[in-house]
């Protein structure tokens, strides 16, 4: 509600907006709010087409807006992931370590856990970038639907929900 209204003013060249992005009210809003786009990063994971494993998607549809934590904050280094067994693991170390905590000590929890989370659908092997729009996430189209139905769904808001406001 901030940053996207300061980015308006301050820029010359087009911009989108970047976070919490999901459907057609995520679009009609960050129009709304002086962006000319919007780009979306979990949504698409959660699509038929993302050459991820499926495990991956079932999770993203299965978490809500409270399942997701913040990492490495400590180390400046933050992350937003999905809370499995070794985010909790890790989440354990950096508050028993506390200013002590150093990149070694959590390596096991982030260091090349991708391909194992991604490809083989080993849900627990590490931590993996999910947004709290995981919670807005409740199904598993493919990217033509996706687009269809933020497209229809933004011409119903625009025309009705906002038109509706003009006397
Ligand atoms: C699986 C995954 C991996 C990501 N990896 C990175 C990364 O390495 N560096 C980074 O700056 N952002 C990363 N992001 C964040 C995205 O670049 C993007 O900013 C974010 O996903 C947009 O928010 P949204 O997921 O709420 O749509 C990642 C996101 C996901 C879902």
């Amino acid at each position: 509600m901030i940053l996207l209204p300061r980015a308006d003013e301050e820029l010359e060249i087009p911009f989108v907006a970047s976070g919490g992005m999901a459907d057609a009210r995520s679009l009609v809003a960050a129009l709304t709010l002086g962006a000319d786009g919007i780009n979306m990063g979990t949504r698409f994971i959660a699509t038929k087409e993302a050459p991820v494993h499926e495990n991956v998607k079932q999770a993203i549809v299965a978490a809500t807006e409270l399942d997701t934590r913040l990492i490495m904050r400590p180390l400046r280094n933050t992350e937003r992931v999905l809370r499995n067994i070794a985010v909790d693991r890790l989440l354990e170390k950096e508050s028993s370590l506390g200013q002590d905590l150093k990149f070694d000590d959590i390596i096991e929890e982030v260091a090349g856990v991708y391909p194992k989370i991604m490809m083989n659908g080993d849900m627990d092997a590490g931590a993996w970038s999910c947004g709290m729009v995981a919670g807005l996430i409740h199904d598993i189209p493919t990217c033509e639907e996706l687009i269809n139905r933020i497209m229809s769904d933004a011409e119903v808001l625009i025309r009705h929900r906002l038109a509706g406001m003009i006397k």
